[in-house]
C-alpha cells in the first residue's frame, strides 16, 4: 500500500511559521507535499521564514502573487486544481484564515478531499473582514478541525459543527518555544537599529480596514508618535503602499523608526525586548502573550478574546488618543493564565490527521 499523502497549503508569512513546528513532525509519519501558492513572495516575506525555520523546500510554489480577493483566489484555485488532480492526496490541511486557506479548502471540498484546517473556530465577529469569511467557509469544508482553546469548540457547536473537532492548543506557541532563545541570542535588529532592549515599542500594522481608510492610517500614525518612546515598525509591503498612496508616508519616516519586514528570529526578538507592542497582527498578539509582552491591539474586536479577558491585550482601534493613553499605561498585568494549551499542538495536529488516515485507508481496505 503506498504512503497516504498529506497535501499542505500555505502562502502568505503567518502560515510559514504555523506550518514550521507541523510539517516537521508530520514528515516522520506520512508523505508530505508543500504548495507554496505564491500569496506572499518578497524575500522578507516568504523565503527568510523557510531559511531560517528549515522549512523543507515546497514541491509547488504556484506563484500566484498579487491581485484583489477574488482574482487572487481565483488564480489560487486554478493552480491548486491542477496539483490536486495529480497527486490525488488522501488529506489536504490548511491553516489560517488567508485566501491561500480558502483556496485550498475549497479546492479539496470541490474534488471530495478531506480537509484539515489548522486554526479553526475562530472569529472576530465581523463579516467585513476578509478574513472573517475565509475563516467560516473554511471550517464549513473542513472534516478535521484543529482548534486552539475551547471557546472555539463553543464558536463551532453554535455553528452547527460538532464532529472532527479537536482542541490542539496554538501552533505558533510551539513555534515561539522552538526559536525564543535563538531570537534573543542571534536577533541583530537590536543592535542595527541601535535599541535599548526594554526602552521601545514595537509596532506593526496591515490589516486591510486600517490601510485602505486614510483616516484611520492617519489616526494610528499619530496615535503611535504620540509615544513617549521610539516606535519601531518592520512595515508591511501592504502598509508602505497604503502611506504612500494616502500622502503619509513623509509624517510616518519623520515620526516612527520604520524598518523592512524582518525574519522570524528578529521579529521575535524584538518583540522579546520591546516595552510593549502596538499591532493589528493575529499572530503578534499571541506572541505577544508568549513572550511577556504587553500588547495593544489596533482593531476594534479580535478573535483572540482570551488575550483580553487575561489584561494582557487592549483593544484601541483605531482612535489616536485610546492608542495614546494605552501607550502609556503602566499598571501592573496581572498573573498570566495558560493559553493556548502547553506547546505541543503540533504533535496533536499530526496525531489528528495520522490517525484519520489509519481509519479512512481501514475504512477502504
Ligand atoms: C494577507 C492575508 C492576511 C494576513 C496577511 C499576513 C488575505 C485576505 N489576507 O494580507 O489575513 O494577515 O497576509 O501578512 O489573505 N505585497 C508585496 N510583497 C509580498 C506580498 C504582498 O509587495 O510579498 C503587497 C502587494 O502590494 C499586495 C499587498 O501587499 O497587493 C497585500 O498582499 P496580500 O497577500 O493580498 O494581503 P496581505 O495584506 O498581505
Ligand atoms: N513577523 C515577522 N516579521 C515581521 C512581522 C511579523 O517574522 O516583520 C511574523 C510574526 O512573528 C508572526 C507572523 O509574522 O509569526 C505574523 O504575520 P502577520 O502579522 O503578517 O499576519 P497575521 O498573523 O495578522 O495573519
Amino acid at each position: 500500500m503506498n504512503e497516504p499523502t498529506v497535501l499542505s497549503v500555505v502562502g502568505a508569512r503567518p502560515q510559514f511559521v504555523k506550518a514550521f513546528p507541523v510539517s516537521r513532525l508530520l514528515r516522520e509519519r506520512a508523505r508530505e507535499v508543500l504548495v507554496h501558492t505564491g500569496q506572499h513572495y518578497d524575500f522578507g516575506m516568504s523565503d527568510v521564514f523557510f531559511e531560517e525555520l528549515d522549512i523543507p523546500e515546497p514541491e509547488y510554489n504556484l506563484g500566484v502573487g498579487s491581485a484583489n480577493h477574488a482574482v487572487q483566489t481565483a488564480a489560487m484555485l486554478r493552480e491548486l486544481d491542477a496539483v490536486v488532480e495529480s497527486e490525488d492526496p488522501d488529506l489536504v490541511l490548511v491553516y489560517g484564515d488567508t485566501n491561500s486557506t480558502l483556496a485550498g479548502a475549497l479546492v479539496a471540498a470541490k474534488r471530495d478531499v478531506p480537509v484539515g484546517h489548522v486554526e479553526a473556530g475562530l472569529r472576530s465577529g465581523n463579516w467585513s473582514m476578509p478574513e472573517e469569511v475565509n475563516r467560516v467557509l473554511t471550517d464549513r469544508c473542513s472534516d478535521l478541525l484543529f482548534v486552539p482553546s475551547e471557546r472555539a469548540v463553543g464558536t463551532l457547536a453554535g455553528e452547527g459543527i460538532t464532529d472532527g473537532v479537536t482542541v490542539t492548543g496554538d501552533v505558533m506557541y510551539d513555534a515561539v518555544l522552538r526559536v525564543r532563545d535563538r531570537a534573543v541570542a542571534e536577533a541583530t535588529v537590536l543592535d542595527d537599529l541601535d535599541l535599548d532592549r526594554g526602552e521601545y515599542v514595537l509596532a506593526t500594522v496591515h490589516r486591510q480596514a486600517n490601510t485602505d481608510d486614510p483616516e484611520r492610517l492617519a489616526a494610528i500614525v499619530e496615535g503611535l508618535a504620540s509615544s513617549p518612546r521610539r516606535i519601531v515598525v518592520p512595515l508591511h509591503p501592504r502598509t508602505k503602499n497604503a502611506l504612500e498612496r494616502h500622502d503619509l508616508l513623509e509624517r510616518t519616516i519623520a515620526a516612527l523608526t520604520l524598518t523592512d519586514p524582518v525574519g522570524y528570529v528578529d521579529f521575535l526578538g524584538l518583540l522579546a525586548g520591546a516595552e510593549r507592542v502596538a499591532t493589528d497582527s493575529g499572530g503578534v498578539q499571541k506572541e505577544a502573550f508568549y513572550l511577556d509582552t504587553r500588547c495593544i491591539t489596533l482593531r476594534d474586536e479580535t478573535e483572540w478574546v482570551e488575550t483580553v479577558e487575561a489584561g494582557w491585550n487592549e483593544l484601541v482601534g483605531a482612535d489616536s488618543g485610546e492608542i495614546r493613553r494605552a501607550l502609556r499605561r503602566t499598571d501592573e498585568l496581572p498573573e498570566k493564565p495558560p493559553l493556548y494549551g502547553g506547546g505541543h499542538a503540533a504533535e496533536r495536529v499530526v496525531d489528528g490527521v495520522v490517525s484519520f488516515l489509519d481509519s479512512e485507508s481501514i475504512a477502504h481496505d
